[in-house]
């Protein structure tokens, strides 16, 4: 007997060569006396006839009996036929049932987006969804590997921490034995530490957010792409951002198919992008007739609505100290703007922020006492200041955002395997 085949290769194959097939039942449908069972494996869906005469007895009994999403063996012979979806079918010899499937298989057609949640862990099987994973896979892999080309090291950061690098408001506390605990926001202050030997370091891991809103671009846990950069300024993380956005989504729309048969239309996202001052957005934002109090920060309708009018992925530079965390080097010529920056694209908005990082340490200090935060906490971040202290900046990039963008999804809960929000922490 041949070994496994899998669909993807039958269409390479021979008429007559007898093959093995692996999966699931996807659809059976009935015309008279022959049966067509769907089958899906990892590499797309084969149709697989079964033929009383042709087929053993025993095919014919259980492709009568098949549900969905049953696992299968199938023994049969590749025969191409241009009414065959794909060109090609698989007409049957012998079927086996691998593991029976309930009658009640919750994924239907209509059924309620609230089922669909509940049952996350077998709608990943979904095409649909199937794609989507590939097309983050891919992506996950191409940013990573364009980091390690540029010299970044991976540095992997706690995820456990005692401070917040965002902002009290969206903390998660955990109980740590007897102290309090939180869950990490950003691996950025774990990430400076790894600059003073590495120079140039990253990590992809989970950041959380206590996030409260229940909007299509935010998760409580999402996965956060992350680069600290040694003896770099704001301009220079810009240039590197946009050398990366630029080089990865180019590899992708020339190498992978999967981006395009998920969004038709995905493109890559060409360098140049559009640079502008928070001052000259603000401008903007009112000659379009918005009312906008300078000093503070864009919500997701301005960042949109910014980055529709540009007409592409835009930095936003020099933004109010006010409204930026505490970390963000003030612009010298300017002490009330800060050399921070936010990557808009419309649609999603914010996918990646950065900027340079305050790195002397009375001014971080100083930092730290006006944002009303004890300096105590901070100890070991002020530390970085203290022994051999240099330029530096980075960015982060929310995956699950930029891959929504990428693919046109409306909601960046499809972006990731096992969505977590507000209302939802299962499965
Ligand atoms: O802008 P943020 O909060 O910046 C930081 O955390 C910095 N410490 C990063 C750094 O410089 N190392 O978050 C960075 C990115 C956002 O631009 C957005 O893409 C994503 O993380 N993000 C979220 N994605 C999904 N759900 C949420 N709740 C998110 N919050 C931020
Ligand atoms: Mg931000």
């Amino acid at each position: 007997m041949a070994d496994r085949s899998q669909v993807a290769e039958l269409g390479l194959l021979p008429d007559g060569s007898e093959v093995e097939l692996l999966g699931w039942v996807f659809s059976v449908a009935t015309l008279g006396k022959l049966h067509f069972v769907r089958t899906r494996d990892s590499t797309g869906v084969a149709q697989v006839v079964v033929r009383p005469g042709f087929s053993s007895e025993d095919a014919v009994r259980t492709a009568q009996a098949l549900r969905r999403e049953e696992s299968i063996r199938v023994r049969g012979v590749v025969r191409h036929d241009p009414r065959a979806p794909g060109g090609v079918e698989v007409q049957a010899k012998q079927i086996t049932v691998v593991g029976r499937s309930s009658e009640d298989y919750p994924i239907v057609k209509g059924v309620s987006p609230r089922v669909v949640g509940d049952y996350r862990h077998l709608y990943v099987r979904s095409r649909k969804l199937t794609r989507v994973l590939r097309a983050r896979a891919e992506l996950m892999r191409a940013l990573r590997s364009w980091l390690e080309g540029k010299g970044f090291v991976e540095f992997s950061c706690p995820s456990v921490i005692t401070v917040a690098v965002e902002g009290g408001a969206t903390l998660f506390e955990l109980k740590y034995f007897d102290k309090r605990a939180y869950l990490t926001q950003s691996s950025q202050f774990h990430l400076e530490a790894g600059i003073f030997s590495s120079e140039k370091v990253y990590t992809l891991q989970p950041s959380f957010r206590a996030e409260r809103s229940k909007t299509p671009r935010h998760l409580t846990e999402y996965w956060h792409l992350e680069a600290e950069a040694a003896w770099c300024d704001m301009y220079g993380m810009i240039d590197l951002e946009e050398r990366m956005i630029s080089d990865v989504t180019e590899e992708l729309a020339s190498k992978s198919s999967v981006f395009k048969s998920v969004n038709p239309e995905f493109r890559p996202m060409k360098r140049p992008f559009a640079r502008m001052k928070y001052d000259e957005a603000v401008e903007l934002l009112r000659r379009e007739g918005m009312i906008f109090q300078w000093g503070s920060d864009f919500g997701s309708d301005e960042e949109k609505l910014i980055s529709q009018k540009v007409g592409g992925p835009v930095f936003i530079t020099h933004y109010p100290k006010a409204a930026r965390a505490f970390y963000h080097k003030p612009d010298p010529r300017r002490p009330e703007v800060v050399l921070s920056h936010d990557l808009l694209v419309d649609r999603v908005g914010e996918i990646i922020g950065g900027g340079e990082r305050i790195d002397d340490y009375n001014t971080l200090l100083d930092r730290i006492r006006e944002a009303g935060m004890n300096p105590e906490d901070y100890s070991w971040y002020l530390d970085l200041r203290k022994y051999g202290s240099v330029p530096h900046a980075g960015f982060g990039l929310g995956v699950e955002r930029l891959l929504a963008y990428l693919l046109d999804l409306p909601n960046i809960r499809l972006a990731v395997p096992f969505p977590r929000t507000l209302t939802r922490v299962y499965p």
